[in-house]
């Protein structure tokens, strides 16, 4: 059964920058009671999460370094988050990312299959490790980013479109077997997310930049922000979509071909 959100634990990976900070305040906004954030940054961890405890002082929150691409830290982290809010009924994944678009024959071989499970891993590790813990509750939402270039060829986007695709597939496929334990599995993806760390990344690379203005362009209703992919997220964490499971969620103000 969905819990309420003020009757819940979450965690959140990559909770200390973009997405994952804004899903951060809007899961506490909602009535969150306790949420431990994990990166790999511990100075970024620190600023967030006094930056969250000045605006959300009842909140109980925590922060876990942790790089999400290794599986022994994420299983370690994962750990460490149940022990210390005593259950975890939501994951949002959102750690990882990063990637610049590039052509193909602009790749090395060499690159090819580390690019693409760089981002895979971060995004899935802390999918897995939490799964015992929500199948032992029977209980738990687990919301994941993937990205629009997943399901529309997007000129440069091989190696992203191939790993977020994976991501996507993969929480679809992980709903169908999570259903029995009562776990929610659903992702949210975002066309160009503007006013996050890795948007300001890629307007520094002239090729990603060009993309991003067409996308841009496209998006009649709007650029996208971070809050605004947050709310998805506090969506699939809450009782509101009890019953929906194996979905992805795209949030691009049009600037994807729908
Ligand atoms: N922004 C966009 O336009 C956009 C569009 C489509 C999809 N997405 C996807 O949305 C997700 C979040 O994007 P964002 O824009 O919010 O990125 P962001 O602002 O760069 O934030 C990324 C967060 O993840 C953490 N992180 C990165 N690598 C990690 C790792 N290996 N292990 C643990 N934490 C890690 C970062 O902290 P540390 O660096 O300290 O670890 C940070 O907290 C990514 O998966 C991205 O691919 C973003």
């Amino acid at each position: 059964m969905a819990r309420k959100l003020n009757e819940s634990s979450a965690v959140i990976v990559g909770g200390t920058s973009g997405i994952g900070f804004a899903s951060a305040k809007i899961l506490l906004q909602s009535g969150l009671q306790k949420l431990t954030i994990c990166a790999r940054d511990v100075t970024k961890g620190r600023n967030a999460l006094s930056k969250l405890a000045a605006e959300f002082p009842g909140a109980y929150l925590h922060f876990v370094q942790c790089d999400a691409s290794d599986p022994g830290r994420t299983e370690t982290a994962i750990t460490h988050a149940e022990l210390a809010m005593g259950r975890i009924d939501v994951l949002v994944s959102t750690g990882g990312g990063g990637l610049i678009p590039r052509p193909l024959h602009d790749m090395k071989l060499q690159e090819l299959m580390p690019t693409i499970t760089s981002l895979m891993s971060s995004i899935l590790h802390p999918i897995h490790a939490v799964y015992p813990v929500m199948t032992k509750q029977r209980c738990g939402s687990i919301i994941c980013l993937t990205s629009d270039v997943s399901i529309i060829p997007t000129f440069g986007s091989t190696a992203v479109g191939a790993a977020t695709a994976g991501i996507s597939m993969f929480c679809r496929s992980l709903a169908v077997e999570a259903k029995q334990h009562c776990i929610r599995v659903n992702c949210v993806s975002p066309s160009v997310v503007r006013g996050t760390p890795l948007y300001d990344k890629l307007q520094r690379d002239p090729f990603a930049a060009s993309l991003i203005s067409k996308v841009e362009q496209n998006a009649h209703l709007g650029v996208i922000r971070p809050d605004e992919v947050a709310e998805a997220i506090n969506f699939l964490a809450g009782p509101g979509s009890a019953k929906i499971t194996g979905q992805i969620i795209s949030v691009s103000g049009g600037g994807t071909p729908i």
